[in-house]
């Protein structure tokens, strides 16, 4: 530790600590403009200068440490009239429109010109006549640039790296290569370089014209558009978001977070039940809405007995509201014949399989973990399903942490990799087999690994698997196994809605090999509140609290009263299944036949049922099937809890105002209507509700499971000649394909979101009409050229209606055969 005086105040602080940051300590802050916090200093701008004592020359405080016993002052006349300088030369080529301009009241020029008395510049001001440029999201005027260089450094930290310094002297300015617009050069629409542009140069398109920023009122939220839940803050007029922004400026938002907010106020947002009359959807009362659910339900019941009814919930609502979703449905309806779409996939099993490594969600890593690491794992498309991965991947990688990624698209991860290990779709397990294989040859390894429970199958089912010949070379397989096994701090970035179990346990194995169990997992899901729903009774096998359902019913008797009969409940799957015993479903922000695989089975189940009700935020393709149709609060409406796929809880306030009912009002509503006392009126009453149920809100720790996965059989490696199809997440691609459109973001994906993404060698055009055949279905749709796909490998985008209808419901995640002709 280092003890100095600023302006007379001692403070101790870490050694290397920067001037400027020692003053932060003291709550003194120093004017700085091309410095940034959380990204390196530059020295560039010479705002912040003090006066050392001792020192000939003024000190650059964002670039100088500080030393045992300096002395430093910060606002000497010397210091301010050294600013006044640095900023008049500014503000002679920065076109005085403050007037006008939107980013007047939070822009860092006129704060310190203001602060240091300038009234008029002192040199003459140069308009430098810069052409505006109005990019997608983003408006570039760099007559209002400064050169501070921060939008270079953050795009170079975690974004597309696609900004530099153009010319020279005094012609220097920002752009891109060749001048061309961000969608052409690459950008992946981040907004990072806005949220760290002090003045007016970098502005939200959306935003401008749209008020003062005095006159926005700021509300702090997380995004729902993936498990990573983001911190932003809506920003409103009268109301009406006009712009996103992060809680700190090199905090990531990835373009769906801060541009994608368009879906919460668009115009086919829904704010009226709809009912089916003489075939017709037509605006109902609520009233009469839930009548007819509560009748056609209790009818249900009736006839069929309580497993003639059930529920299907979506992930990214909050807890309080999936709470009382499955509260409903077990003590109302007396069935647990509930779930979720996390089902779909491996989600579950993965999550489960996740706290048995890390003993609960106390135990995952945390993005502090990701930015430490010395080597870190990827699998699969994590960076496309979470964004925000990616900006953290970057950081990591650039403070020296070493990747390996796992996966056949040779997107950005391939190439900031040390080692890429580009197996072809349905080679994972392969894969990491192999990797555990090599690590067994050290006797170091095997000998901590023969302690573990279940190695003897584990080792044999290694070496079973490891003789199965992948496309990965040996090289690099030995290399990925050096460095997870000999790097100190090792994380593993898992999506566990997004890989097959099989992939899933050989990774998993690879933190037990290494003896990795806390602090190494870094799950995540496409789900904002995946976590959330699961462990508040939102599956069907369990109930609030990760409690064994049905076995636990009378522990939930002493909180409800009234619980479900002793009835294993159907999951998602059985549910939808065609001949299932459901005759009356209720769907909670889901729509099956746009996102779920398999949707022309689920198709004929939703034909075989008696009642339909479906609740969402806009008529979806399976609401417009629905006997009955609710409005859905969104989830920034509604507030609530959330917990990140990586453990974090958050608590959120409702950030805008609810264009409708909230949703456990319509629940209680409808529960009133079947003379059932439910207690589901507010909010507040659940969340204390939840934590008597479950103190630890779900997140209870895990027993943890001593040995190793065993796999069983995994596919085929190498050799198999047909084209073989997957689904990938293309960015910005949502979980919902109609979000697409309605977040605003359909320009950055071609083709609505519905495409076959294909190598050019495979010999056809970019935009072709094919028609796509695969043993569980036919879809017509364009081609996408796609350099970063291996020849042999086709791609649909996941959550699209071209996986909703080419993957089965049960096995989204193995590769299928495909065959493609020209429609
Ligand atoms: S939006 Fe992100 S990727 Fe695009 S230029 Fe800005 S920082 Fe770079
Ligand atoms: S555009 Fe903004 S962030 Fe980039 S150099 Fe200019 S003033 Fe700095
Ligand atoms: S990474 Fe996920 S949570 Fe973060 S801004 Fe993007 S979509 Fe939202
Ligand atoms: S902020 Fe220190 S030199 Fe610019």
């Amino acid at each position: 530790m280092v003890t100095l005086t600023i302006d007379g105040r001692k403070v101790t602080v870490p050694e290397g600590t920067t001037i400027l940051h020692a003053a932060e300590a003291l709550g003194i802050e120093i004017p700085h403009l091309c410095y940034c916090p959380g990204l390196e200093g530059t020295g560039a701008c010479r705002l912040c200068v003090v006066e050392v004592e001792k020192v000939r020359g003024l000190v650059v405080a964002c670039m100088r440490r500080v030393a045992e016993g300096m002395v430093v002052h910060t606002n000497t006349p010397r210091v301010r009239e050294a600013r006044k300088f640095v900023l008049e030369l500014l503000l002679s080529r920065h076109p005085g429109l403050c007037l006008s301009c939107d980013k007047s009241g939070s822009c860092k020029l006129q704060q310190y010109a203001y602060e240091l008395g300038i009234k008029r510049p002192f040199f003459e001001v140069r308009d430098p006549g810069y052409e505006v440029k109005e990019d997608l999201f983003i408006v570039r005027d760099y007559n209002l640039c400064i050169l501070c260089g921060r939008c270079i450094r953050v795009c170079r930290t975690q974004g597309a790296d696609i900004l530099d310094f153009m010319k020279r002297g005094i012609e220097t300015r920002v752009g891109t290569p060749l001048d061309r617009s961000l969608l052409e050069s690459g950008c992946d629409f981040c907004g990072s370089c806005v949220s760290v542009c002090p003045t007016g140069a970098l502005m939200e398109k959306e935003r401008l014209g749209k008020g003062r920023e005095w006159e926005l009122e700021k509300v702090h939220s997380r995004c729902s558009y993936c498990g990573a839940a983001c911190g932003l803050n809506y920003h409103l007029r009268k109301g009406e978001i006009v712009k996103v922004s992060s809680p700190e400026p090199v905090a990531y938002l990835c373009a769906r977070g801060r541009f994608g907010y368009g879906y919460l106020q668009s115009g086919e947002r829904l704010t009226t039940p709809l009912v089916r009359r003489d075939g017709e959807l037509v605006p109902a009362d609520w009233d009469e809405a839930l009548s007819l659910v509560a009748e056609n339900f209790q009818q249900a019941i009736e006839r069929y007995g309580a497993e003639g009814v059930g529920g299907i919930l979506s992930p990214l609502v909050s807890c309080e509201t999936a709470y009382s979703f499955q509260k409903f449905f077990r003590s109302g309806l007396r069935t647990n014949n509930v779930d979720c779409s996390l089902r779909i996939g491996a989600g579950l099993e993965l999550l489960r399989h996740a706290d048995a490594v890390t003993g609960g969600p106390e135990g995952y890593a945390g993005w502090k973990d990701v930015l430490e690491a010395n080597v870190i794992l990827l699998v699969g498309d994590v960076c496309q399903r979470v964004p925000a991965v990616w900006g953290y991947l970057k950081r990591a990688v650039g403070r020296g942490a070493k990747l390996i990624y796992l996966g056949f698209y040779k997107d950005r991860p391939a190439r900031l990799a040390q080692v890429w290990l580009q197996a072809l779709p349905g080679e994972e397990p392969l894969v990491l087999a192999r990797l555990a294989w090599l690590i067994l040859q050290n006797p170091t390894y095997r000998t901590l690994a023969e302690r573990v429970p279940n190695f003897t199958s584990f080792a044999e089912g290694v070496e079973r698997l490891a003789r199965v010949e992948v496309s990965v070379p040996e090289e690099d397989l030995a290399r990925a196994a050096e460095l997870w096994s000999e790097e100190a701090r090792g994380v593993l970035l898992l999506p566990v809605d997004g890989v097959s179990p099989a992939t899933g346990k050989a990774a998993l194995n690879l933190l037990l090999l290494t003896g990795r169990r806390e602090k190494a997992l870094f799950p995540t899901s496409a789900f904002v509140n995946a976590q959330g729903v699961w462990r508040l009774g939102g599956v069907a096998e369990f109930f609030p609290g990760l409690r064994p359902a049905p076995e636990a019913a009378s522990e939930f008797a002493a909180f409800w009263g009234r619980v479900p009969n002793g009835t294993p409940g159907l999951n998602l799957t059985a549910m939808l299944r065609p001949g299932s015993p459901v005759k009356a479903l209720y769907l909670l922000g889901e729509d099956p036949l746009s996102s779920y695989p398999g949707n022309g089975s689920i198709a004929a189940k939703l034909e075989e049922l008696d009642f339909l009700v479906v609740q969402d935020l806009t008529l979806t393709k399976t609401a417009e099937k629905a006997h009955v149709v609710l409005p859905l609060a969104s989830l920034p409406e509604t507030g609530g809890t959330v917990i990140a796929t990586h453990g974090e809880k958050h608590h959120l306030s409702s950030a805008l105002s609810p264009r409708t009912l909230m949703p456990w009002q319509v629940f209680a509503l409808l529960a009133a209507k079947m003379n059932l006392e439910l207690n589901l009126s507010a909010q507040e009453l659940l969340l204390n509700e939840i934590k008597a149920v479950t103190p630890e809100f779900g997140l209870v720790p895990a027993e943890r499971r001593p040995g190793f996965w065993e796999l069983g059989e995994v596919g085929p490696g190498r050799g198999d000649s047909q084209l073989k199809l997957t689904t990938l997440a293309f960015y910005p691609s949502f979980y919902r394909q109609d979000w697409l459109k309605l977040s605003g973001l359909e320009v950055l994906l071609p083709y609505e979101g519905n495409f076959i993404a294909l190598s050019p060698e495979e010999g056809l055009e970019e935009g072709a009409v094919v028609e796509v055949s695969t043993p569980h279905g036919t879809f017509t749709t364009r081609v996408r050229l796609d350099k970063a796909l291996p020849r042999g490998v086709a791609a649909v985008p996941a959550f699209s209606s071209a996986a909703a209808a080419l993957f089965p419901l049960e096995t989204p995640w193995e590769p299928v055969p495909a065959s493609i002709a020209r429609a």
